[in-house]
Parts: structure tokens; C-alpha cells; sequence
């Protein structure tokens, strides 16, 4: 599964630039990984793999990559998420999320991790 890498640079970037708000807002809500699944199949569920071995519904030109891949990349934090998902990038589309939606699909990818 390829994970751009000047995504994951730029995730960082913004995850390092914007520290102390996300440090203030990160804690504030602890997401449900239950709901964030159920959103995330309606809302993500197109372009990405949201649950572990199914195919995306209709995948766009771009692989996204699926989120199983995503929570166990190395670089992957929930402030590392919290940054890609309020920032635009070039091919997903700006889905606005509510922050309720945002920490629930945060905690449900990071859910995904495989334990060591
Ligand atoms: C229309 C297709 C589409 C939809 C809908 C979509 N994505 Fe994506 N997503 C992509 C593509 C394509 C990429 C890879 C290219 C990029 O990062 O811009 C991506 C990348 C990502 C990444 C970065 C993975 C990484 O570390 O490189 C995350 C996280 C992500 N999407 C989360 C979501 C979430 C959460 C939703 C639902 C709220 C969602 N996406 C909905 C197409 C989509």
C-alpha cells in the first residue's frame, strides 16, 4: 500500500507548526471508534478500505490508501490525523468534518493498529 511520503511530510509539518492548538484540542473529546466506524463506512467508505480486507465501494483515479494501512504507518498519530483532516490536500476532497466526527474517525482508525 503506498502512503505518499510528502503527505505524511507535510501531516507533519502541521502537526509540529500547530502543536500547541491540537495539544489543547486532541485531549479535550476522546472519540467512539464505534461511531467513527459506522461514519466512516457512509462518509470515507468510497475511496478507502475503512474496514480491514473489504474494497473501497467506488475507488477514484487515486488509490486512497485503506485505513488499516494508514493507523499502523509509523508516522501515523492521532495528531498526526487531526492535522491531514483539517488541512486541504490534493487529491482528497475536502470533506469538512464536525469535530465529534473528526476525534470518532480518529479513534476508530488508530483502533485499527495491529498489537505488537
Ligand atoms: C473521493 C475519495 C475519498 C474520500 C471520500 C475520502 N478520502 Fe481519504 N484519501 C483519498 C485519497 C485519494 C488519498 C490519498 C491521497 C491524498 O492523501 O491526498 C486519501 C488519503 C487519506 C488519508 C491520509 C493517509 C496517509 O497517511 O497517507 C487519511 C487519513 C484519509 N484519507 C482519511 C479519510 C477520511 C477519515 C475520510 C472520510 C471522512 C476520507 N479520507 C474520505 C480519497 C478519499
Amino acid at each position: 500500500m503506498n502512503i505518499n511520503p510528502s503527505l505524511i511530510g507535510l501531516g507533519l509539518f502541521f502537526a509540529i507548526a500547530q502543536a500547541p492548538v491540537f495539544a489543547a484540542v486532541v485531549p479535550g473529546h476522546d472519540g467512539s471508534a464505534t461511531e467513527g466506524r459506522a461514519f466512516a463506512i457512509q462518509a470515507c467508505g468510497a475511496c478507502h478500505a475503512v474496514i480491514p480486507g473489504q474494497r473501497p465501494r467506488n475507488p477514484p483515479v487515486a488509490a486512497a490508501p485503506d485505513f488499516k494501512a494508514v493507523a499502523n504507518a509509523k508516522t501515523t498519530s492521532a495528531i498526526g490525523l487531526h492535522a491531514f483532516l483539517v488541512t486541504p490536500h490534493q487529491t482528497m476532497p475536502n470533506i469538512i468534518l464536525s469535530d465529534d466526527a473528526r476525534e470518532d474517525v480518529i479513534a476508530y482508525i488508530l483502533s485499527l493498529r495491529s498489537k505488537k
